[in-house]
């Protein structure tokens, strides 16, 4: 998720094109870079790091010109560099593009146009797309873009320019979000509305499979066959700081509602066409070495760490390998038993977590593979790690962990069904219906979305509660243990999780009357005893939140209330299931009044043991 910006017009392109990448940083920050075209010349700056590094940069080498396209960067393929940021060029200079997505048959057309003489300055699936503009140009842009729009596969929003055509920008979006700006005598593209609010509030929303031309004194939009389309303008409301939330109150609420696209774009070109295969390159392993592998010890801290225990579910069903999961704080002091056949998966958001890079740096130093998930391409745990597997979050601002978790549990559904068919141990057809299931997570994504309004209201009620309790049975207890922690650490109310069979060895001692419990019950095979347990607490006078999956209304007889999910593969469950409880704890905070984005006491990245 990277933030893109074009301008064509009479006012100072720097200011217009880095002062957009400065409203679109929250979507990318390890890197940025512009293009202008004056005199016939295409000037490219750009630099590793925050944007204030390319502004010290364009303070020694101005950029002029009215015709400008500028990018920060969230690096996908190839870590963060000067030569990786973008803007991107052909071998001639001719043709300068930004990109915001993913191109997913990059490599394959590198080889075709490396075989074809063209020479490569980057590591990014970005750079191939200018060369593939570079080998197909037919003098007109626009065309050109149509033919290699038929070319390249995947999520992008690309906008480019050309020195033979100074009076034109063009852009593509499949997938990947774009807007135009409409002013007077001059034009903007961009990826989000923040970056041209400042300079006029009338929008297309480019849709799927659209394309624009951009001039100074209009934009004509066609479809990717060159078809014109009509498009109606959409007049911005938004005030500018509301606008880098996307119109959301808070960064944790419109991070939750990006599930689905990130869960979408995590499976993104990992599983076959015909949902039979996963296809990880990145892991770096091969058959023999899966098989090879006889324990795995996943190591990572807070949230990270409850998407290890659903790991743990996932891949000894799947693949047989006993799972340890560990706390990171803890695993490195332990002095773990491992051997050449442990293999160590490190679980990091932030891929900076000083516990879990130290626990990975204790296992490498040992000889242990370390496979490392992360959610930032170029972090230390990417660098430092064997082989990684990105989710494809995208930036995650509020320090409340939302969109990287169910994409940490997608990364590791992938691995397991990898490991399960690789070891024998996952037939084909379960492993087709699992990859089914999983093709299917971002609707089911979309769906949980809708209970928003019954959570609100919810936790409005109970926003004064003193304890909460979370119980679940087998892998509903690993979410409720994430529910837990997402509404102590953002609400201040004192929440615990249990396995719902524990509670009568103590801690029912602590339901009395009115406690809040939210019971989940996702899972068929154990919901006769999850139920048990719950009639256990209702005995005791507790107020029950019950979650389950739609047509189970056998669980209302028990529980004061149900929330109702969209049914999928149990095992899958939890990628629905933690949506509520991400939502109960934000609007818990809210009407608790809370920083909600930045609660005290925490951080984002924790960088000291
Ligand atoms: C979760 O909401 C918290 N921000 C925190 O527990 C976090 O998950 C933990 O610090 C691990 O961070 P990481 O995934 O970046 O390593």
């Amino acid at each position: 998720m990277c933030g893109i910006v074009g301008y064509i017009g009479p006012r100072n392109v720097k200011d217009v094109v880095v002062g957009g990448l400065a409203k679109l940083e929250y979507r990318g920050y390890d890197s940025a870079g512009v293009a202008a075209l004056a005199d016939g010349n295409i000037r490219i700056v750009k630099a590793v790091g925050r944007l204030s590094n390319l502004e010290e940069k364009l303070a020694e080498m101005p950029i002029s010109g009215h015709i400008a396209i500028g990018h920060t960067r969230w690096a996908t393929h190839g870590k963060p560099s000067d030569e990786n940021a973008h803007p991107h060029q052909d071998c001639s200079g001719r043709f300068a593009i930004v990109h915001n997505g993913i191109v997913e048959n990059y490599l394959s057309l590198r080889e075709e146009l490396m075989a074809l003489g063209h020479e490569f300055r980057s590591e990014t699936d970005t750079e191939v797309v200018a060369h593939l503009i570079e080998e197909m140009y037919n003098g007109d842009l626009f065309e050109t873009m149509i033919a290699v729009g038929k070319r390249i596969r995947g999520a992008y929003a690309l906008v480019v320019m050309a020195k033979d055509h100074p009076d034109e920008i063009v852009a593509v979006r499949r997938a990947s979000p774009m807007i135009i700006g409409l002013g007077e005598k001059e034009n903007f593209v961009a990826s989000d509305i923040p970056a041209i609010l400042e300079y006029t509030r009338d929008i297309y929303v480019m849709e799927d499979g659209e394309m624009a031309v951009l001039r100074r004194d209009g934009v004509e939009c066609f479809t990717m066959d060159g078809e014109p389309v009509k498009k109606d303008v959409y007049h911005v409301t938004w005030d500018a700081v509301s606008a880098e939330r996307g119109g959301y109150p808070h960064f944790m609420l419109k991070e939750i509602h990006e599930q689905p696209r990130a869960v979408r774009d995590t499976l993104r070109g990992r599983v076959s066409d015909d949902l039979s295969r996963v296809e990880l390159p990145e892991l770096g392993l091969q058959d023999e070495d899966i098989q090879a592998i006889d324990r795995i010890h996943i190591v990572a801290c807070g949230t990270s760490w409850h998407a290890g225990l659903v790991g743990k579910a996932a891949i000894e069903a799947f693949a047989r390998i006993p799972v340890n999961v560990e706390i990171a704080s803890e695993y490195r002091y332990s002095d773990p038993i491992v051997t050449d056949r442990t293999l160590v998966i490190a679980i990091t958001q932030s891929g900076e977590t000083a516990d879990t890079l130290a626990a990975m740096r204790e296992m490498k130093k040992r000889g242990v593979r370390v496979v490392a998930i992360t959610n930032v391409v170029g972090s230390s745990a990417a660098r430092e790690a064997d082989s990684t597997i990105i989710t494809w979050a995208g930036p995650e601002i509020a320090v409340a962990s939302t969109k990287a978790y169910t994409t940490q549990l997608v990364a590791l559904y992938l691995l397991a069904v990898r490991f399960g068919l690789s070891r024998g141990t996952l037939a084909e057809e379960k492993a087709r219906e699992v990859l089914a299931a999983l093709d299917d997570l971002p609707q089911v994504v979309e769906q949980v979305l809708d209970t928003a309004p019954q959570i609100e209201s919810f936790a409005k009620r109970y926003k004064d509660a003193h304890d909460t309790f979370f119980i679940g049975r087998g892998i509903d207890y690993a979410v409720s243990l994430e529910g837990a922690l997402k509404l102590k650490e953002i609400s201040y109310i004192h929440a615990e999780a249990y396995a719902a069979g524990e509670l009568k060895h103590g801690t029912l001692a602590l339901i009395t009357d009115g406690v809040p419990v939210i019971a989940l019950a996702m899972q068929p095979e154990l919901y006769e005893k999850t139920l048990s347990n719950i009639v256990e607490v209702k005995a005791r006078g507790a107020f029950v939140l019950g979650l389950t999956w739609v047509g189970n209304e056998d669980l209302e007889k028990t529980v004061d209330e149900v929330i109702y999910l969209p049914k999928t593969m149990p095992l899958l469950a939890p990628v629905a299931a933690v949506i509520p409880l991400q939502l109960l704890a934000y609007y818990a905070a809210v009407a608790r009044g809370n920083d909600v984005d930045k609660p005290r006491n925490l951080a984002k990245s924790v960088t000291v043991e």
